[in-house]
């Protein structure tokens, strides 16, 4: 297994190469979107208003929620869950607010692995075009 150090690195350079290869590779594939994953999920956990939200979610659940949006924002495969994001999230009081606060810990877990600006807009164009389906607005 990889260290969270060498996947690290080993993010810091393929991100910093210039390829046309999909974002999701281009940050090292599935291992390196694993210590993503678990630095974003500590922040959002760590947020005293997203927290609130995840209270009766199993561990096993916010992960899977957490690959799937990594997934999504980069560009990477994603299983069908069988629900739509729409139907996932309605009714769960999920507004703007808390999608911009959920893109933001997005935004500072990419800049602490030295994701470049190019990289950072991309993934923010298109995590964005799922917000009305995770508000509700599009229901
Ligand atoms: C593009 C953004 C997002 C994507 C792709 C996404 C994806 C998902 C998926 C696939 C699930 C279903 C997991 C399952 O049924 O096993 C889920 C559940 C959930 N999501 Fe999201 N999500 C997003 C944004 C958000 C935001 C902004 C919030 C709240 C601030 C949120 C709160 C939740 C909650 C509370 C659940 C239920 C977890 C459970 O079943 O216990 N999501 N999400």
């Amino acid at each position: 297994m990889m260290t969270r150090y060498s996947a690290i690195s080993q993010v810091r350079q393929i991100v910093f190469m210039d390829t046309s290869a999909s974002l999701y590779d281009r940050l090292g594939g599935a291992a390196a979107i694993e210590n993503l994953i678990e630095a974003f999920y500590i922040r959002v956990l760590a947020d005293p208003e997203l927290a609130p939200f995840f209270q009766n979610s199993s561990l096993e659940r916010l992960r899977k929620m957490q690959s799937d949006f990594f997934n999504r924002a980069l560009g990477g495969p994603v299983e069908y869950s069988g629900r739509t994001l729409a139907h996932v999230h309605h009714g769960r009081g999920i507004t703007r607010h808390h999608f911009a606060l959920f893109v933001g810990h997005l935004l500072e877990t990419l800049k602490d692995y030295g994701c470049e600006e190019k990289e950072t807009d991309e993934v923010i164009d298109h995590i964005n075009t799922f917000a009305n389906e995770v508000t509700g607005t599009s229901y």
